[in-house]
């Protein structure tokens, strides 16, 4: 039997907008296409009942309805709403109906608000669960701030309403955040974007945090089970990185307690996927401690490969173009 983790020892970061907090780690919902609607809202029942009180969700993965039966079961036995933190995300197929998408949410998670609403891609795209790397839709549309502002309008709304607490952005690069930062009325109140020790993304990151934003970090374990879709040749596995399991070895945990835990004394929060409970557990843990030195945080800064995994290959909007152009190479957002 598993010792729960208190809940009240894992830290938390203020959100200057409200003055409320968030946990310092979530637990990621996505199943990478393989994992089971019903594994999910499984593990997320028990992640609760082990500490956990920060699940990112979202519309797109397709498991909301279960882990809303899920949500309701915990609150019915005591765990109250205030003390679980929920977010979600609008799909991309769905920038134009924005509050709709909020409202088929809140149904599927049965809760009557929720803690943080994110635009789930800047981009009015689609791809259906599983597709291939190759796949393109033909109504694939580039970055275009204008409209990205009219989506932004009716997340603001969603705030008007009080049926989200917080909005929030998600991949997202600095030219783009900046153009939201400039033109929002309520401001994002978190980012999330890929962080883990090969792909630590410091201008971006550094952006967020000066503007008072707070980074979500996905995949912070290097997202090993990710999509076929999502690997290439040049890709890189975090948690085998000879810096993060020396350090490991040095406080005899696994390498992931180590880029959990790296996250949480950089100022990221992390929102590792897990339906292995010992898993789920020790990333829970990681998130209290152990404390990493000066030196050992300075090295797993020096072990970043700038190496991107999940790149959105599916988003693309033109044929012959590469990847990169949906991160604004050159600090230029193509058109
Ligand atoms: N905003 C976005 O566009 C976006 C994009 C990608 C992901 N996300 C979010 O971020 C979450 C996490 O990202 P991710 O799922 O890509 O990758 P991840 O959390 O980096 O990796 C998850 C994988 O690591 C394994 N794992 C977890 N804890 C472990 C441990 N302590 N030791 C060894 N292996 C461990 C899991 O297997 P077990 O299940 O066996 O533990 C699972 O296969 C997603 O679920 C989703 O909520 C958001």
């Amino acid at each position: 039997m598993i010792e729960p983790v208190d809940p009240a020892l894992v830290p938390r970061q203020l959100i200057g907008q409200t003055g409320d907090s968030i946990p310092a780690i979530g637990l990621g919902t996505f199943g990478s296409d393989h994992i089971t609607a019903a594994q999910i809202a499984t593990a997320v029942s028990d992640a609760i009942q082990v500490g956990y009180r920060h699940i990112d969700c979202a519309a797109v993965y397709g498991n909301e309805a279960e882990i809303g039966q899920v949500l309701n079961e915990a609150q019915t036995r005591g765990v109250a709403r205030d003390e679980l933190w929920v977010t979600s995300k609008v799909w991309n197929d769905r920038h134009h109906e924005v509050e709709a998408s909020c409202e088929a949410s809140l149904r599927d998670l049965q809760l009557d608000h929720l803690d943080l609403f994110l635009v789930h891609w800047p981009f009015p795209n689609h791809h259906d669960p599983g597709v291939s790397v190759e796949a393109r839709h033909a109504d694939a549309q580039p970055y275009v701030h204008e409209r990205y502002m009219e989506t932004w309008a009716q997340m603001e709304r969603l705030v008007d309403r009080g049926l989200v607490r917080h909005i929030g952005t998600s991949n997202m690069t600095v030219p783009k955040l900046e153009l939201v930062l400039r033109d929002a009325t309520i401001a994002p109140a978190a980012n999330e974007m890929e962080l883990h020790p090969h792909f630590q993304q410091p201008d971006l990151f550094d952006t967020v945090t000066q503007a008072g934003i707070v980074p979500i970090g996905y995949s912070p374990l290097g997202s090993p089970a990710r999509p076929e879709r999502d690997r290439t040749d040049e890709d890189s596995a975090p948690l085998d990185d000879p810096i993060i399991t020396d350090i490991a070895k040095a406080h005899g945990v696994h390498p992931a307690t180590i880029a959990i835990r790296w996250a949480v004394q950089r100022g990221q929060i992390p929102i590792p996927f897990s339906t292995t409970q010992r898993n789920y557990h020790s990333n829970l843990l990681a998130s209290i401690g152990p404390v990493l030195s000066s030196d050992e945080m300075a090295s797993i800064t020096a072990a970043d490969r700038d190496c991107r995994l999940i790149k959105g290959q599916v988003f693309l909007w033109r044929e012959g173009q590469d990847w990169q152009d949906l991160w604004d190479p050159n600090g230029i957002i193509p058109t």
